[in-house]
């Protein structure tokens, strides 16, 4: 099984990629092979909204959005690990996400087959508050690009009070929560969608 990690937040060894680790190495432990991006680290440019995509099938932009769509539709498993950032993604995993309309047009105005039959998505989020709707957005948004990637948003770890950087990586009760998760989505369970 194939799991593909993005740590979506620019600050990088922070709360989200400390989750987004120890889900990985629960995933590597269970038999997966794992690919992490931080995507601070990638050459992502937002889209423009030309909709060359939707008449010639390609995008005008060759920046790493270019090739890491493709591989994230070819996965089994997706996993975007995310702070919350005014109730939505951080502008880089952000301009990710609208550049997957590449693979929209493909499947819904082209035609074509995007993604791998049962692939599955995780949203892994953490946010400074502690408000009802923290979530709200980002799990909309998240569940809408997994779609778009051909994964059904399988499971989510959603963790709320969290700000200081080190914060997680001396939770361990968290880690530990998330390494479970990623033992059993690699062992084809789906988790349980996980708040506090
Ligand atoms: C630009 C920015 C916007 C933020 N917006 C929110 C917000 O709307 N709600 C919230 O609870 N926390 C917000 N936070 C706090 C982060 O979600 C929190 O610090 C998180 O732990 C950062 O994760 P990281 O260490 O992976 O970067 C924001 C932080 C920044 C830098």
């Amino acid at each position: 099984m194939k799991i593909i990690g993005l740590a979506a937040s620019p600050r990088r060894q922070g709360n989200t990629e400390a989750l987004l680790d120890a889900f990985l190495q629960g995933a590597r432990e269970a038999g997966a092979t794992v690919e992490k991006y931080a995507l601070a680290e990638l050459n992502l440019r937002p889209c423009d909204g030309c909709d060359i995509c939707s008449y010639k099938s390609y995008c005008p932009h060759s920046d790493d959005a270019m090739t890491l769509l493709p591989k994230l539709a070819a996965a089994d498993v997706v996993v975007l690990a995310t702070p919350v950032y005014f109730y939505g993604v951080p502008a880089q995993a952000k301009a990710l996400i609208d550049r997957a309309q590449y693979l929209w047009a493909q499947r819904h105005v082209l035609h074509r087959k995007v993604g791998k039959p049962g692939g599955r998505g995780v949203l892994l989020a953490v946010g400074g508050s502690r408000g009802k709707k923290l979530f709200d957005g980002i799990s909309l948004t998240v569940r809408y690009f997994m779609d778009t990637l051909g994964k059904d948003l399988a499971s989510s770890l959603l963790l709320r009070g969290v700000d200081e950087i080190d914060a997680l990586r001396q939770d361990t009760r968290a880690l530990a929560r998330a390494q479970r998760l990623g033992a059993k989505i690699a062992a084809g369970q789906s988790g349980r969608a996980k708040r506090r």
